[in-house]
C-alpha cells in the first residue's frame, strides 16, 4: 500500500464507522473494476519509477489513475473512462485542458525557437503583467513553486544577513531544505502551540538546518509576536500562504494578515507570500489583492503558466537591488524559458482576464452553495469553504482555523470515502484528505451538476438516508 505522508488527520465524526468501512470496501472494489488499465500501467511503472509515479504526491491506493488526455473540463484515463476534472493538475489548469489560445501561442513560439538562455520579449511582458497584478515592481522567473520559495528565502536571508525564517505549521511551501519543516507533523511531535517544534518533513534534511526554520500556528498573531521576540534580530523573513490551501482551505481571520505584516516590518523581517496556489486562482491579483495586504515578496507557479513548468518571484525595488548586485544569486538555465513565457503571456493576458475570474468566482459560489445544501440536508459533519477557483467540503463538524484543528477535527476516513465516490462517479479529484477542487473556465453548469450528483450519492449512502 502507498503510504501518503500527508494523511495525518485523526478526527472521528459521529458517522457510523462500520458503515464507512463497508462503503469504503464497496467503493474500492468498484474503483478497481473500472481502472484495470491503470493497474497494468502501475505494474509497468513501478518497475522504473518508485511507486510507479513521477512525484510522490501522485501516489494513491490501490494505484494512481493514469491519464491519457484532457480537453476543456474533461479528462480521460487509460481505460477510456471520462471524468469531469476538478483536480486540474493540483490547481494548475484554470485555463481548461488543451486551451486553444495557449496552444496557439506555444506552437507559434516553438517555430521561432524554444530556448536561448537569453531574455526575450515574453519575459518582459509577463513581468509587466505580474507587476500590475501583485503591485510589486521587480520580477524574476523560476521553473516551479519550490524554486520560487527557495529563491525568496535566499533573498530574505541575503538581504538581512540573518539565518532564521518563520513558516506556518501545516503549510507545504515546496520541497527544499528551508521549508520541508513542520509541513505535516504528527500530533505527538508538534510540541506546545506557543512554541511548536520544528519537525523535518521526511528524511534528508540536516537537523541544523531544520532548527533554523521556526514554525508558528496560522491565525495566531500573539504567538507569532512571541516567536519574533524570542528570536529578536535573527529572523530574516516569514513565509506564509495567505490562505492555507494544503490542509483543505483555511482563510485568514479578520486582521491576521495585517498583524503579520506589522510584525514583520517591526522586526525587520521580509514578508513572503507563498501564492503558488492562490496566485493566479483566487483573483486577478491573487491573495495580495484579495486580502489587501502587501508582502515584500510573492512566490508564484502552478496556474500562472497555463500548464507549463514556470514560476516567478515578485519583489520590492530594494530586494531587486540585492539580486541585481549579485549579493544573492538568483539563477537557472531555464528561467524565463520562451516557451513557458509564451504560455504564461497567453494565460495571463488573454485567458485569465478579469471576466474569467468573475466566472470562476460565481461557478465556485454555486458549487459551494449546492454542496452546503447537501451537507445540511443529510446532516453531514462538514462545511464548505473556498474562494476564486478553489473550494472544498471540509469533513469537520466545526470550523478549523489551523493545522492542529485540521489534525484533530477532520475525519480522514470520511474524506477518503468521498474521494472514492467522486472517482467512481466520473469526477476526477485530487487524491488525499488535505486537497481542494480547482475550477477552470471550462466548467459549465452541467459539470457542476455532475459533481453535486456524485456528492449527493455519497451523502445519502453514508448517512443511510
Ligand atoms: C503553497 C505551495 N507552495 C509551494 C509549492 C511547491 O510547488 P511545486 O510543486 O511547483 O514545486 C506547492 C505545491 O503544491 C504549494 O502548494
Amino acid at each position: 500500500m502507498a503510504q501518503k505522508a500527508t494523511q495525518a488527520a485523526t478526527g472521528e465524526s459521529p458517522i457510523d464507522r462500520k458503515r464507512i468501512n463497508k462503503l469504503t470496501e464497496q467503493q474500492m472494489a468498484r474503483f478497481r473494476e473500472h481502472t484495470p488499465a491503470s493497474a497494468e500501467y502501475f505494474d509497468r511503472a513501478r518497475k522504473v519509477m518508485p511507486g510507479g509515479v513521477p512525484s510522490s504526491f501522485q501516489l494513491n491506493d490501490p494505484w494512481p489513475v493514469y491519464i491519457d488526455r484532457g480537453k476543456g473540463a474533461l479528462v480521460w484515463d487509460v481505460d477510456g473512462e471520462e471524468y469531469v476534472d476538478f483536480h486540474n493538475g493540483f490547481g494548475v489548469m484554470c485555463i481548461g485542458h488543451a486551451n486553444p489560445v495557449v496552444g496557439e501561442a506555444v506552437k507559434a513560439r516553438h517555430d521561432l525557437g524554444t530556448h536561448f538562455a537569453a531574455p526575450t520579449n515574453g519575459s518582459i511582458v509577463v513581468a509587466e503583467n505580474l507587476k500590475r497584478r501583485f503591485n510589486l515592481p521587480q520580477w524574476r522567473f523560476t521553473n516551479s513553486g519550490t524554486e520560487s520559495t527557495m529563491s525568496a528565502i535566499h533573498l530574505a536571508r541575503g538581504a538581512t544577513d540573518r539565518d532564521y525564517i518563520i513558516k506556518v505549521e501545516g503549510s507545504y511551501d515546496g520541497h527544499h531544505d528551508a521549508v520541508m519543516v513542520s509541513s505535516y507533523p504528527g500530533l505527538e511531535e508538534v510540541g506546545p502551540l506557543e512554541r511548536p517544534n520544528p519537525i523535518a518533513f521526511g528524511a534528508g534534511y540536516p537537523q541544523a538546518l531544520v532548527e533554523l526554520t521556526r514554525p508558528v500556528p496560522f491565525n495566531e498573531p500573539e504567538i507569532l509576536e512571541g516567536i519574533f521576540k524570542e528570536f529578536e534580530g535573527k529572523i530574516a523573513g516569514m513565509i506564509i500562504e495567505p490562505a492555507m490551501m494544503n490542509i483543505n482551505i483555511i482563510p485568514p481571520k479578520e486582521g491576521y494578515l495585517e498583524r503579520v505584516r506589522e510584525l514583520c516590518t517591526e522586526h525587520g523581517a521580509h514578508l513572503i507570500f507563498d501564492e503558488v496556489k492562490t496566485g493566479a486562482t483566487i483573483s486577478h491579483g491573487g491573495a495580495t489583492q484579495r486580502f489587501g495586504v502587501q508582502p515584500d515578496m510573492v512566490c508564484l507557479a502552478k496556474a500562472i503558466a497555463g500548464g507549463y513548468p514556470g514560476g516567478a518571484i515578485g519583489m520590492t525595488e530594494e530586494l531587486g537591488e540585492v539580486v541585481y548586485s549579485d549579493k544573492v544569486h538568483q539563477i537557472g538555465t531555464f528561467n524565463g524559458n520562451p516557451l513557458v513565457m509564451a504560455a504564461a503571456e497567453a494565460t495571463l493576458t488573454d485567458v485569465l482576464t478579469q471576466d474569467a475570474y468573475e466566472k470562476l468566482e460565481s461557478t465556485n459560489e454555486s458549487l459551494k452553495e449546492r454542496c452546503q445544501e447537501i451537507v445540511d440536508k443529510y446532516g453531514l459533519p462538514a462545511y464548505t469553504e473556498g474562494m476564486g477557483a478553489k473550494g472544498c467540503v471540509i469533513f469537520a463538524p466545526e470550523r478549523i482555523y489551523g493545522y492542529r484543528d485540521y489534525l484533530t477535527k477532520v475525519d480522514a476516513e470520511l474524506a477518503t470515502l468521498a474521494w472514492l465516490y467522486h472517482m467512481n462517479h466520473g469526477i476526477f479529484m485530487t487524491p488525499g484528505v488535505e486537497e481542494e477542487w480547482t475550477l477552470s473556465i471550462a466548467h459549465e453548469d452541467e459539470h457542476i451538476d455532475r459533481y453535486v450528483e456524485a456528492f449527493e450519492s455519497f451523502a445519502s449512502d453514508v448517512t443511510g438516508s
